[in-house]
């Protein structure tokens, strides 16, 4: 099989940074990674394709019917998806994204050096912004996938850090914004999503399996806040007369942490801005973004509320205003069960104990669940189990076991009746 972890250190050199891989959708690495992506796709026997949002699609043809392994109730020809993104946080791990990319490219390699044909079509969706963290969006491409132009609105208009729009990026990477409606794809044939992905987590490594099938995706929503107090001199105003904005929003950071804990959920601000800030000014406005989750819709719904409520509280109390917008919304995603059931075998086959978990981190099945029914398969994350990070890791082992439970999955495919 080809050799998925020299590939992923290959594909980190095209980074938008020379110091550190972070690679955003449209940047010219992004695209130079599309252009990689697709070369190997079309070596391991694929027609390969990139949608009106650069996501890049490749196709292995079907053996045609198979009596056998019939797959009831699709029309036309059933297909099964594998993917993930292409896409990473600023400063993040190479396999995030990527393994899910490059391990189903090994295993359609595989098959096409055997001349060995399924009997359904696989295809492979390398998503190419999920992470969004060039424009603040998350998902995109999975969700054009299924929603088009209706996944781009109010979006694009909405600019980068060096003020570039989302509707001038995709003309400079040679994409049409009016044509989003196309990233659409037919669902009916669709039998089922599967995405590999690096655990990103220390649940695998501290039981000591390789691998994990995911029973269920976790809730998860991105709010902006924006606070708003007074400006003034840092020398003159008395500290009982301040309305001082980035004070008000470093209670609020706090309240984000001790409410999430309360709700048996998670809370992240990973973004804080002051606007104007300078040293010797008492901060008027500040921006933070808010992350929340949970592992079920109530839950993060108690979370949000309970949020909101408490920096409604602290902005009352200090003087100042807040507001809370939302920027996305994603609701839990339960694992299909079949697809739980045929992936564990494929792990027991592949001669790992298999093990089931849930995942707090966001994926791309998330959305495509809308659509069909979703599984996904977790690799053994090493490092302690750290993500979202340079020091993100995986071992040679663990990725060939992957390899092969895939493989073993998509040979034994079966849709049930
Ligand atoms: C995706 O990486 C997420 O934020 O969970
Ligand atoms: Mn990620
Ligand atoms: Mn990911």
């Amino acid at each position: 099989m080809d050799d998925v972890l020299s590939r992923a250190e290959g594909l980190a050199r095209h980074s938008d940074s020379p110091d550190h891989y972070t690679r955003t959708w449209l940047t010219p690495a992004h695209q130079a990674a599309s252009r990689q992506l697709q070369a190997w796709m079309r070596e391991a026997g694929m027609e390969v394709r990139v949608d009106a949002v650069g996501s890049v699609i490749g196709r292995y043809e079907s053996s045609g019917s198979d009596p056998k392994r019939e797959v009831r109730g699709l029309t036309p020809a059933p297909r099964i998806m594998l993917g993930s993104h292409f896409d990473s946080v600023r400063n993040g791990g190479k396999y995030d994204g990527v393994l899910g990319i490059l391990v189903p490219i090994a295993c359609v390699a595989e098959l096409h050096k055997r001349g060995e044909r399924l009997p359904y079509a696989i295809e492979i969706a390398a998503f190419s912004d999920e992470e969004g963290a060039r424009f603040q969006t998350s998902f995109l491409a999975s969700r054009a996938m299924l929603e088009g132009a209706e996944a781009m609105n109010s979006l694009l208009e909405r600019r980068d850090a060096d003020g570039v729009s989302v509707a001038e990026a995709m003309r400079a990477a040679g994409l049409d914004p009016v044509r989003v409606d196309e990233a659409r794809i037919d669902t009916k044939s669709l039998a089922a999503y599967v995405e590999v992905h690096i655990e990103q987590g220390p649940v695998l490594l501290d039981a000591g399996r390789p691998l994990g099938v995911v029973t269920s995706i976790a809730s998860g929503s991105r709010h902006l806040a924006r606070v708003r107090g007074e400006a003034g001199h840092a020398g003159t105003v008395p500290m009982g007369m301040r309305r001082d904005a980035l004070a008000a929003a470093a209670e609020m950071v706090l309240a984000v942490e001790s409410q999430a804990k309360a709700a048996g959920g998670v809370g992240t601000v990973g973004i804080l801005t002051v606007a104007d800030g300078t040293g010797n000014v008492i901060p008027g406005t500040v921006e933070f973004t808010i992350d929340l989750r949970g592992p079920d819709d109530a839950t993060r719904a108690r979370l949000v509320a309970a949020v909101v409520g408490e920096l409604e509280a602290i902005a009352a109390r200090r003087k100042v205003a807040v507001e809370v917008g939302k920027r996305h919304d994603v609701k839990a995603a339960p694992c299909a069960p079949w697809l739980q059931d045929q992936l564990e075998a494929s792990v027991r086959r592949a001669g790992c104990d298999p093990m089931r978990l849930p995942s707090g981190a966001g994926h791309d099945a998330m959305i495509m669940a809308e659509a069909t029914d979703v599984g996904m398969l977790f690799v053994r994350c090493g490092a302690g189990g750290v993500s979202h990070n340079p020091a993100e890791t995986v071992t040679a082992e663990d990725v060939q076991v992957a390899e092969h439970a895939l493989l073993d999955f998509l040979r034994n495919f079966v849709v049930p009746a």
